[in-house]
């Protein structure tokens, strides 16, 4: 939990540490910048995947029977393009047979409003357990929207993973989806008047796609 806010989870790891000040550096290039998100990605979807349900049954090893267990619950992944698009990998290594739903959303630049351009989602949330994943969440207008689209596709068991977030975004998420638990990387200091994240690291679409 993270002193200032119930629902979110600070993930804190020297690895991420050091390759946020990767991330961060405005001299890094694509490379090391894609190389970077994906180190961090994967120990995010190790500590979001930390208490999936289990099932046992019984198995035979070479010696003898012993107990196995496999994962009780459904997994859908929802990466919020295109940036989301850089976590969503890391989560399927652990689980492979995971389904990937797509929302696609930018920010207007004026208005800072999210606007939406893509949707699709498998069928299933309804039970499973549903991670959206973007690695940026600034005034929180992409998450909140993402959220309660796929609350109206009937998803009950959210969870929100980002890289970076600026309190501001944190905020909204705790008044408009109090049952939905963050993990995150890094909170920052605020949103400059552009809406993005102080001291951040810039359009993390962009400089994971080479876009600038
Ligand atoms: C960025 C980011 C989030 C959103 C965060 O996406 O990846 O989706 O903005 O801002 P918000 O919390 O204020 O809504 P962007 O619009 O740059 O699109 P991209 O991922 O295609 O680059």
């Amino acid at each position: 939990m993270s002193d200032q806010f119930e629902q979110v989870t600070l993930i804190e790891h020297p690895v991420i540490n050091r390759d946020l000040t990767v991330l961060r550096d405005v001299s890094t290039n694509t490379a090391d910048f894609r190389s970077a998100l994906k180190r961090i990605a994967v120990i995010l979807a190790y500590h979001s995947l930390k208490e999936l349900p289990l099932k046992s049954f019984d198995i035979q090893t070479p010696i003898e029977k012993t107990t196995g267990y496999d994962i009780d619950q459904d997994i859908i992944v929802v990466p919020i393009l295109r940036a989301g698009l850089g976590l969503s990998d890391a989560i399927l290594q652990f689980i492979p047979d995971a389904k990937v739903g797509h929302l696609g959303m930018y920010r207007d630049e004026t208005t800072h409003e999210p606007v939406d351009y893509y949707s699709n989602i498998p069928k299933g949330v309804e039970d499973a357990i549903v991670l959206v994943v973007d690695p940026m969440l600034a005034t929180g207008g992409s998450a909140d929207d993402a959220l309660s689209f796929l609350k109206k596709q009937g998803a009950q068991h959210l969870r929100f993973i980002s890289l970076i977030c600026a309190p501001e975004g944190l905020q909204r998420l705790e008044e408009k989806h109090p049952d939905v638990y963050t993990i995150t990387a890094a909170i920052d200091d605020r949103l400059n008047d552009d809406a993005f994240i102080v001291p951040g690291l810039g359009d993390a679409g962009d400089r994971y796609f080479g876009t600038t």
